[in-house]
């Protein structure tokens, strides 16, 4: 490396830290921000410049939706202290548009305020606008409702005006809400990514342009659009005129670079994504990364004058029903509920050894001293208590939906959750049962009697039913497991069943129940909606049922309670509500054996848990408070799948 580049490289560095401080100044002031036309992210030749100075982001992704909204703060904090000068985070359309046309911006989806806050932290951000993810979220961040229409479903990620039409609605509204925060008027966001890793999924350039002229329209205008691509599929997913960035793993940094300097000589290089970590499957051991390799890295990349977003900088957790689901090989694999990805900053927040090691490499790297880490957070144990109250799922069901045939979730208008199909069967039955179009896993009950279960996992999708009664009731429950996040198997993820078939006839006559669980919620619970099902007072003696009980946390008030890690061991599979909060899906295939339990959401006094256990049990669910997770329990496969991106970033 050249003297005068290394100069260079320097003064990028060190205008991080003290135009950070001028927008936190700036910040104080009114709260919306004065237009400030000289602030802008630029490519100047082989460099960006920010506000006329050469910048190199050193960034770490952080998602505000699987943050408490209580908690954006101290995550923020720590970002700035593990010496990053700029966070990077999705916009998950899912989050912001439950319903086709209805908007949401409040509470854990106040984007506008994370922002915000990013921005008084001294923070620059990159927003992934997308308007797909992928992410590890549910559908990768698209609506389900999208999906209300097939024909949309088949559409996804083309210009396809069936597509196109309401994600340009999408980002019209987005625009209005962030685009007054982009660096040009005096807002913290320097840059919006445009679409996602959309080389790995198909070429079509007129698509590409069409959505950057959307991002143009909705005023995506005053900070710099960009595109995010692995090593080998750069070419396929850029934009011409559009500032092209590469996404790669540990040991890739070479390749990854160097795809990207074939690919536009000359220009500023920067690693969009950068995995010091990565995510688990239910049923497949949790996954870890080392980080001796990944300080390398960093020296290697910062070295060479190129930026870089470590994805994860901090995980978090997806909380509710908003994990999405892999598919990889042909195979289907839900991913668990925790999002720690081995990241720097734990799932509950705290910093890691791989943080300091992050911290001192970046110190070194770019000169500048971070500041003082701050305390992590605290945990506690919670003694085991038990879920005394109960009731059965069958009680207190909704009116429902009757149909010749069973319809898909989207088409009744359910996102997430879980979807019963019940039959009156007349006469001897005998044949087998085929459930056509189950994407996820269902659960099979002749006259209240379960049957088996059958998973997309493991390619089960019939069994034999045999009954000699004169009528019997069949009833199948499926959950939707998470939406696939990445491939064009997204195309075809509906949910629930497409139809039935008994010894190869259509069965036809169905009552369909909605039990979505938890409507528009991603985080802001609106109450477990399962009073109804207390309401009908009637104990379960068998899964599927609801579990009710508390424990009591002598805190004093109004002082802070500290997180803990719910042990979740005596559950079958299901979701868990604390106080309301959906902290998301539980399974006992392993290897998530604790949920999350930010402190934020417990208080001094009782605080109620509620779980649905849709397996079989013989005595109430016993559950404790751990003071450490345990998200590396023995697991029902002993070999991971590949990496999904392996083909893509490895070396040729
Ligand atoms: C890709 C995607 C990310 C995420 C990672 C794996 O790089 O762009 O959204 O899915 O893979 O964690």
């Amino acid at each position: 490396m050249s003297t005068s580049l290394f100069g260079l490289r320097r003064a990028a560095f060190a205008l991080a830290c003290s135009s950070a401080l001028v927008l936190s100044a700036h910040a104080l002031s009114p709260a919306t921000p004065e237009p400030r036309p000289t602030q802008a992210l630029l490519v100047r030749g082989d460099h960006l410049e920010l506000n006329g100075k050469p910048f190199v982001p050193v960034s770490g992704e952080l998602h505000y939706a699987r943050i408490p909204r209580e908690d954006w703060r101290a995550r923020l904090k720590m970002a700035r202290a593990m010496g990053l000068n700029t966070i990077a985070t999705y916009v998950f359309w899912n989050v912001h548009e439950p319903e086709a046309g209805k908007f949401n911006f409040s509470g854990n989806a106040d984007l506008a305020e994370f922002l915000r806050e990013a921005q008084q932290e001294g923070l620059y951000v990159m927003l992934r606008v997308g308007p797909y993810s992928c992410a590890e979220w549910e559908f990768g961040g698209f609506p389900a409702w999208l999906l209300r229409d097939p024909k949309v479903g088949l559409t996804l990620r083309s210009d396809d005006p069936a597509f196109l039409v309401p994600a340009e609605r999408w980002l019209t509204r987005l625009g209005k809400e962030v685009g007054p925060l982009q660096i040009g008027r005096g807002g913290p966001v320097i840059a919006a990514q445009v679409e996602n890793e959309y080389g790995n999924f198909g070429g079509d350039a007129v698509y590409m342009e069409k959505l950057h002229q959307i991002f143009l329209k909705a005023g995506f205008t005053d900070s710099l659009l960009y595109t995010a691509n692995p090593s080998r599929t750069i070419a396929k997913g850029s934009i011409p005129g559009v500032f092209a960035t590469v996404n790669f793993g540990i040991s890739h940094a070479d390749v990854g670079l160097d795809a990207l300097a074939a690919l536009r000589p000359g220009a500023p290089l920067f690693a969009a994504e950068y995995w010091p970590g990565w995510f688990d499957h239910w049923g497949e051991p949790h996954q870890t990364r080392t980080v001796e390799p990944q300080i390398a890295d960093i020296k290697y990349i910062l070295g060479r004058g190129a930026g870089v977003n470590i994805y994860m900088f901090h995980g978090g957790t997806s909380f509710g029903m908003m994990a999405g689901s892999s598919w990889i090989g042909n195979k289907f694999l839900p991913d668990v509920t925790s999002y720690d990805y081995d990241a720097p900053l734990d799932e509950a927040g705290r910093p890691t050894a791989k943080f300091f090691a992050y911290r001192d490499a970046i110190a070194k790297a770019t000169g500048v001293t971070p500041p003082p880490v701050p305390p992590a957070p605290a945990s506690m144990a919670v003694p085991a208590f038990t879920l005394n109250d109960s009731v059965s799922l069958w009680k207190g069901l909704p009116k429902p939906v009757v149909s010749a045939t069973p319809k898909y979730m989207e088409e009744i208008g359910q996102s997430y959750g879980f979807i019963l199909y019940r039959k009156q069967l007349t006469g001897p039955t005998q044949g087998e049962l085929v459930l056509n179009g189950l994407n996820d896993y269902a659960l099979v009950y002749l006259n209240g009697r379960l049957l088996g279960a059958l998973d997309r996992t493991d390619k089960q999708d019939r069994l034999t039913i045999h009954s000699d009664a004169a009528a019997a009731q069949l009833d199948i429950l499926v959950e939707n497991s998470g939406r696939i996040n990445s491939t064009r198997e997204i195309r075809h993820e509906s949910k629930g069943l497409a139809g039935v078939t008994l010894a190869g006839k259509p069965l036809e006559d169905w009552s369909i129940y909605s039990l979505p669980m938890a409507p528009d919620s991603i985080i802001d619970a609106p109450g477990v909606p399962v009073e109804a099902h207390f309401a009908a007072g009637v104990k379960a003696d068998n899964a599927p049922a609801f579990y009710r009980g508390s424990f009591t946390l002598n805190a004093p008030k109004g002082k802070p309670v500290a997180d803990t890690f719910l042990d979740i061991a005596d559950i079958g599979k299901g979701v868990v509500w604390l106080n309301g909060h959906p902290l998301g899906r539980v399974w006992n295939v392993g290897p998530q054996r604790t949920l999350y339990v930010p402190g934020v959401w417990m208080h001094a006094g009782k605080n109620e848990v509620v779980v649905l256990d849709l397996l079989h049990r013989d005595h109430a669910p016993k559950l404790a408070g751990l003071a450490e997770p345990i998200i590396d329990a023995p697991t029902r496969r002993s070999t991971a799948a590949p990496d999904e991106n392996v083909g893509l970033n490895g070396k040729p």
